[in-house]
C-alpha cells in the first residue's frame, strides 16, 4: 500500500480532539469509505510518526485506540492490520445517515467516553473515573440485603412502579434528605435514572434553541452537553476558592435572558471547591432578584472528611428556586443508575411527563436494591466507612505528593477528586499519553473546560483503586513527569 493514502489524514493540533483520536477517527472513515481494505497493513509506528509529523507516542495511542474499537488488530511480529470492511450501502438504504441526524453528536465532549474506556481497561490503574475501593466496596452486603428483601417480599418485582419512583424508596428518601435540611413534600420528589437523566430531563423541559444556561468552568462536560443538546447556549463562569464568581454571574444575568444556573457547589467536580456560605447566600439572592432557577447537582456532599460542609443550597432555599439532584452513584455504585430529584411540584409533575415518554420509570431492581440499602441505617454506616477510608486516602496522597514538587494539588475537605496543577511546560493531555503507556489513567484538565482552562491541570479520582494501586499510580505519574521533557512533542 503506498503511503499516499495516509497523506489524506488532516491533523489539526488546534482542535480540542487529541491528535491520536483524530488519526483513529479519520482512519476509521477511510475504512468505511472502502479506501482502506481489510488485511491492509498499517505502517510501523515509527514510519507513521514520520509521515504524519507527530510523536511516536501519538501513533502508539492511535493504534491502541483503533485496536480497542476493533478497527485494526496486531499480529505479533508481523504488524498491525485493518480488520473491518467498508460500510455497505444497500441500494434500498441509499441514505447518507449523518445528513439525516438533527443532533451533531460530534460536538459531544469526548471526556466521558474516554473515562469510561479507561475504566474498562484492566491494564490501567483507574485514577480517571470514580469507583468504590475494594476495602469498602458494598457489593456483597448490598446483594445480601437485596436478596433477603426480595425473599421476604416476593411480589415486589411484579408491582407496577409509578414514573415518580418506587414508593417506599421515595418515602424513606424524604427522611434521609431531611437530615440535610431538605424538607420535601411527596409530590416534590422523583426518582431518575442517575443525575445525568435528571439533567437531560431538565434540559428537555426548560430549554430550546437560543436559550442561555450558566455553568461553572471547569465542570462536568456531560451537563453542558445535555443542555446544548436542546439547542441552548452555554455561558461559563470560573470559580475562586469560594466557588462560582457571583460578580461575573451578575454581569451575565444582566446581559442575557438565562433559563437556569447549573452548579455543583459542594466538593465541586473537578476542583473539590466548596462554595462558602456567603457565596451561597449571594447566589440565592441573585437567583431571586433575576428570577432565574438554580440546578444544584450534589453527588458527593455526604462524603466529607472533616467537619460537615455548608448546607446544600436547597436547604437554604426559601423561594422555591432550587432543583436539587442527589445520585447514589458515588455513595453506592454508578451502575445502579438511581438518583433523586427534588423540585417544586409544578416542575416535578412536568418532568414526570417527559420521563414517562422516555423510560416509563427507572429500573425496579435498582430502586429496590437502593431501598434495601437505605433500611435500618445501613447506608449511614456505609457512608461512615467511606468517609474514614477516603480520608485516609487523602492523607496518603498528601504525604506521597509532597515528594513531587511538580504536582501541586488542592486537597479537598471531601468528595472524590483531587485537582492538581502541573508546571507551565507540562501539558496534561500530553502527560496522559506517557502515563497510559505506564499503565495509569487520569483526566487532563482541559477535557473539563469549555474555555480552554486546565491545560496544565489534572484530575485524579482517588476512590477506586486499592491503596497499593493508588500508591503505584502516583509513582507512575511521577515517572511520566520525569520523562516528559525527554519527548519531542
Ligand atoms: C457533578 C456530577 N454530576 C453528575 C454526575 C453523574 O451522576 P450519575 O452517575 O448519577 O448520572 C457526576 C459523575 O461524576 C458528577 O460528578
Amino acid at each position: 500500500m503506498s503511503s499516499q493514502i495516509w497523506s489524506q489524514l488532516r491533523l489539526d493540533p488546534q482542535k480540542r480532539l487529541p491528535l491520536y483520536k483524530q488519526i483513529s477517527q479519520q482512519t476509521e472513515q477511510l475504512v468505511h469509505e472502502g479506501k482502506l481494505k481489510p488485511g491492509v497493513r498499517l505502517p510501523s509506528e515509527r514510519k507513521m510518526a514520520e509521515m504524519l509529523k507527530v510523536s511516536r507516542m501519538t501513533i502508539t495511542l492511535a493504534y491502541e485506540d483503533m485496536k480497542a474499537r476493533g478497527i485494526v488488530r496486531s499480529q505479533q511480529g508481523s504488524g498491525t492490520f485493518i480488520m473491518r470492511g467498508p460500510r455497505i450501502e444497500h441500494s434500498e438504504q441509499a441514505v447518507t445517515w449523518h445528513t439525516q441526524f438533527a443532533y451533531e453528536t460530534g460536538k459531544i465532549n469526548y471526556a466521558m467516553e474516554e473515562v469510561m474506556r479507561f475504566g474498562r481497561d484492566p491494564r490501567l490503574i483507574p485514577l480517571a473515573g470514580v469507583g468504590t475501593a475494594p476495602d469498602v466496596h458494598p457489593g456483597i452486603e448490598l446483594s445480601q440485603f437485596f436478596a433477603e428483601h426480595l425473599r421476604r417480599n416476593p411480589m415486589l418485582l411484579q408491582l407496577p412502579t409509578p414514573t415518580q419512583g418506587y414508593e417506599p424508596l421515595r418515602q424513606d428518601l424524604r427522611g434521609w434528605l431531611a437530615e440535610s435540611g431538605i424538607h420535601a413534600a411527596p409530590e416534590e420528589t422523583m426518582i431518575v435514572s442517575g443525575a445525568m437523566q435528571g439533567l437531560d430531563l431538565i434540559s428537555r423541559l426548560f430549554l430550546g434553541p437560543g436559550d442561555y444556561v450558566i455553568v461553572e468552568d471547569p465542570g462536568l462536560p456531560a451537563a453542558s452537553d445535555a443542555f446544548a443538546a436542546s439547542g441552548a447556549k452555554i455561558l461559563r463562569i470560573t470559580l475562586d476558592e469560594q466557588g462560582i464568581r457571583t460578580e461575573s454571574l451578575e454581569n451575565l444575568l444582566m446581559q442575557f435572558p438565562v433559563k437556569f444556573i447549573y452548579v455543583n457547589p459542594t466538593f465541586h467536580n473537578p476542583t473539590g471547591i466548596t462554595m462558602s456560605l456567603e457565596r451561597r447566600e449571594h447566589l440565592l439572592a441573585l437567583a431571586k432578584r433575576y428570577g432565574v432557577p438554580i440546578v444544584e447537582d450534589d453527588p458527593t456532599g455526604l462524603l466529607y472528611y472533616g467537619k460537615k460542609p455548608t448546607p446544600p443550597l436547597k436547604a437554604m432555599d426559601r423561594d422555591d428556586l432550587v432543583i436539587y439532584l442527589r445520585t447514589f452513584s458515588k455513595y453506592v455504585f454508578p451502575g445502579l443508575r438511581v438518583a433523586v430529584l427534588v423540585a417544586p411540584e409544578p416542575i416535578v409533575s412536568n418532568l414526570l411527563k417527559v420521563k414517562q415518554r422516555i423510560d416509563l420509570h427507572s429500573n425496579n431492581l435498582s430502586q429496590i436494591a437502593v431501598h434495601a440499602f437505605l433500611l435500618e441505617g445501613r447506608l449511614q454506616r456505609h457512608l461512615e466507612r467511606l468517609r474514614s477510608a477516603y480520608a485516609a486516602r487523602i492523607s496518603l496522597l498528601e504525604e506521597m505528593l509532597s515528594a513531587y514538587p511538580d504536582i501541586q494539588c488542592q486537597f479537598p475537605q471531601g468528595g472524590v477528586f483531587l485537582w492538581c496543577k502541573l508546571p507551565p511546560h507540562i501539558r496534561a493531555e500530553r502527560l496522559l499519553q506517557i502515563a497510559i503507556r505506564k499503565g495509569v489513567a487520569f483526566v487532563p484538565g482541559n477535557w473539563l473546560s469549555g474555555v480552554g482552562l486546565g491545560d496544565h491541570h489534572l484530575r485524579l479520582a482517588f476512590t477506586h483503586p486499592s491503596l497499593d494501586l493508588l500508591k503505584e499510580g502516583i509513582k507512575r505519574i511521577g515517572e511520566a513527569i520525569a520523562e516528559y521533557s525527554s519527548y519531542q512533542w
